[in-house]
């Protein structure tokens, strides 16, 4: 099942004011550049996922995707993070700074689905790790788990090919629901986030591995962990 998780922006919409500098000028005919550049990357790896899960459910009763989300960067979450690193916002510092323009999220049934994916993407000569986050194996203090990798992901287009980052998240069933939770609660909903929330919710994220280990041992017909 894929999904296309917010709308692209059509930047050739935007328009400037009358009395736009030649500087708001450039920013945005540069920024028209990075929505294409990064929306084919995008594209080529999204195509590439969604042939591996229809090869999967054609030829085989299991898939490791149980679905995909995907989407680019807003000009405002640019913006925000660009600033909260301290630079200023232009095109040269998007493409320096700013792994994540084109980023996709595939959801996996089981833990061990994950690595298996990992290792599909990368076995073609066709995509390359440029970085690796496991917070699998180390989890952030939060008890946020998923794998982040960045791909090098290269498009061809009427001046040849480029190569462009794409982050890859790669999370359980079980993850996903921790994460989105907890986004909604840290930051979404109105009532205040303690000290307490965030302890209970790093108790959850445990649980919620000892429960993608037990699923995975199950589905493997394993005996489990613990003494039942
Ligand atoms: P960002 O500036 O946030 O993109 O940081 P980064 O580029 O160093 O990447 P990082 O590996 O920290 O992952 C950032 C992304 O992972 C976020 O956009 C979220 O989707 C997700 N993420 C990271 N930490 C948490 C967390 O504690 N809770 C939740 N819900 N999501 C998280
Ligand atoms: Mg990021």
């Amino acid at each position: 099942m894929m999904s296309k998780k917010n709308e692209i922006v059509n930047l050739q919409h935007m328009t400037l004011p009358k009395n736009a500098t030649p500087e708001q000028k450039e920013l945005l005919t540069g920024m028209v550049r990075v929505n294409h550049l990064y929306r084919s990357a995008l594209k080529v790896a999204v195509t590439q996922l969604e042939i591996l899960d229809e090869e999967f459910s054609t030829m085989y009763d299991h898939s490791p995707i149980h679905h995909i989300e995907y989407r680019l960067k807003t000009l405002d979450s640019i913006t925000e993070k660009l600033h909260r690193r301290g630079h200023e916002v232009t095109i040269d510092n998007i493409y320096t700074y700013i792994q994540d323009v084109a980023g996709v999220r595939v959801i996996c049934n089981y833990l061990d689905d994950i690595y298996y994916l990992r290792r599909l993407l990368t076995r073609t000569e066709c995509f390359t790790i440029t970085r690796e986050s496991d917070y699998i194996k180390n989890p952030k203090e939060s008890g946020y788990r998923s794998l982040h990798l960045i791909l090098d992901v290269p498009i061809v287009i009427s001046e040849g090919t480029l190569h462009l980052p794409v982050e890859v998240q790669l999370r359980t069933i079980a993850m996903d629901m921790w994460a989105s939770l907890e986004h909604e609660l840290r930051y979404k909903s109105n009532r205040n986030f303690s000290e307490e929330d965030a302890k209970r919710l790093q108790l959850c994220s445990e649980a919620i591995c000892e429960v993608d280990r037990e699923m995975q041992n199950i589905y493997l017909g394993e005996t489990p962990e613990y003494n039942a």
